[in-house]
């Protein structure tokens, strides 16, 4: 999944056309959706792209199902929503979308939940008053996120076997902070390369920056590919 970190919808709308054949999805966060909203969203909908909607909604479960609503509304093939939000928010929020989706014959969105987020390390996650190890804590938010019905979770590459092997096979792990082999991490903490992600129990991994600023997007994607095709 190309991420469209941009806040130019001009821009997103070039890359999503340049590469839509190059990728399987493409996730929309905050920054792109603040600017260019959620007509824009339904705009690439209606070009039969894949979108991911990242905007890790949080909240009271009535606020985060009634959202969730409005995000089926949109068409998206995914959304999220931050684990740490709590058994019932999750839980309150699947049930809200497959009643709606029910009730208007609109394809159920795949919602996933954040566990830690990939740009946390330990000294982070104490600083917020969580003591556990990062891996435990991603495996207990995923446990609850599944026993929740969620479709499955976004994790740090690192974690994904762990979380496989501590929920089931169709449990979807996504995984952002990905970076191939001539690139940096940035803020990313907990990274991977996408053929130790894929191999490690991936179902899908998330790129941004390294395809974004890339001078031949195609030539980045072509070689992350690559890179993954080693796995098989
Ligand atoms: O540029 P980069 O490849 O680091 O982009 C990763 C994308 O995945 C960003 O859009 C970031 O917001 C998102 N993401 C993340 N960690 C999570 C969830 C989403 O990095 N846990």
């Amino acid at each position: 999944m190309l991420a469209l970190d941009t806040s130019s919808e001009k821009e997103a709308l070039n890359l999503a056309k340049e590469l839509k054949s190059h990728v399987g999805a493409f996730k929309i966060g905050l920054q792109l959706f603040l600017s260019a909203g959620n007509r824009f969203v339904e705009k690439l909908v209606s070009e039969d792209l894949k979108i991911f909607l990242d905007l890790k909604l949080h909240d009271i479960p009535n606020t985060t199902s009634k959202a969730a609503i409005e995000i089926t509304k949109l068409g998206v093939w995914m959304f999220n929503l931050h684990a740490i939000g709590g058994f019932e928010m999750m839980q309150r929020t699947v049930e809200a979308v497959a009643e709606f989706s029910q009730s208007t014959n609109l394809q159920k969105p795949k919602i996933i939940a954040v566990t830690v987020l990939t740009s946390m390390n330990q000294k982070n996650l104490e600083d917020v008053g969580i003591s556990e190890s990062i891996t435990s804590e991603v495996i207990k938010l995923s446990k609850l996120a599944l026993r929740a019905g969620l479709d499955g979770v976004v994790a740090s590459a690192q974690e994904a076997a762990q979380i496989k092997n501590a929920t089931k096979k169709e449990f979807m792990v996504v995984t952002p902070g990905i970076r191939p082999s001539f690139e940096t991490s940035d803020d990313q903490r907990r990274v991977m390369s996408p053929k130790d992600a894929i191999r490690n129990g991936a179902d899908f991994i998330v790129v941004g920056r390294p395809i974004l600023r890339a001078q031949n997007k195609i030539e980045a994607i072509e070689k992350i590919l690559e890179e993954i095709e080693e796995t098989q």
